[in-house]
């Protein structure tokens, strides 16, 4: 099977965690076009859903999805969305494709959070994939150098600006073993908007597209 074909075999298994009647919770990446696009299958059945992106959000409409703004919501159960690696504690890299601020937000919100990924991204411990890291402009240079006295090499992703308006340092190098409290020190460098790991709020399930059929881990 192809990693394409993974990612839609994964995508459509998703389905089965979708709450009838209620408004989702949907993220931002390749894997995700595939979920919405099953979505579009089911949309009678729900009454909408909140975007992580612009990218997104035009795609849900163009199926005829309802999009709602967050603030109009006080509840989620369920949020489904990629990954650029988890780890065994359901602690994840995400913001590869840029979205991680919206994202981070909206999983905040929600009950559960549904990570959807093909068996590539399954890793032992975070940090092969650069870690995005969405920084106000003006604070570009001391995120920089305090990225680089945790050991890592922030490089700014080229000709990018996030939905929000700001840049993304990439950050190689890294073997985030303490996930935890990687982010929470990254998240007092100030100047720093989101940095794209998600361990303080990680996932609740994944579901893992393989050749063998999916495989589903269950995090505390
Ligand atoms: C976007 C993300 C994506 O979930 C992540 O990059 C995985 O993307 P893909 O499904 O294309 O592999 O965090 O900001």
């Amino acid at each position: 099977m192809t990693q394409d074909e993974l990612k839609q075999q994964v995508a459509a298994a998703a389905l089965n965690h979708v709450p009838q009647g209620e408004i989702i919770g949907v993220g931002t990446g390749s894997t995700v076009n595939f979920f919405i696009d099953a979505l579009a299958t089911i949309k009678h059945h729900i009454q909408g859903a909140v975007s992580s992106s612009e990218r997104s959000t035009e795609r849900l409409r163009a199926h005829g999805i309802a999009v709602v703004d967050l603030n109009e919501v006080s509840r989620l159960s369920v949020y489904v969305d990629g990954a650029d690696e988890i780890d065994p504690s359901g602690a994840m890299i995400k913001g590869g494709g840029g979205a991680l601020t919206r994202e981070k937000i909206i999983a905040e919100v929600a009950e559960r959070f549904v990570c959807i990924v093909d068996q590539s991204k399954l890793v032992p411990t975070l940090g092969k994939f650069p870690l995005p890291v969405e920084v106000v402009p003006m604070a570009r240079e001391l995120v920089a150098r305090r990225l680089r006295a945790l050991g890592g090499d922030p490089r700014e992703r080229q000709s990018y600006v996030t939905d929000n308006g700001n840049l993304i340092l990439d950050v190689h190098g890294l073997q985030i073993s303490q996930p935890r409290e990687f982010e929470t020190r990254v998240n007092q460098i100030p100047g720093v908007v989101t940095v794209g790991l998600f361990a303080l709020r990680g996932a609740n399930v994944a579901l893992i597209g393989s050749p063998e059929g999916i495989q589903r881990h269950d995090y505390l």
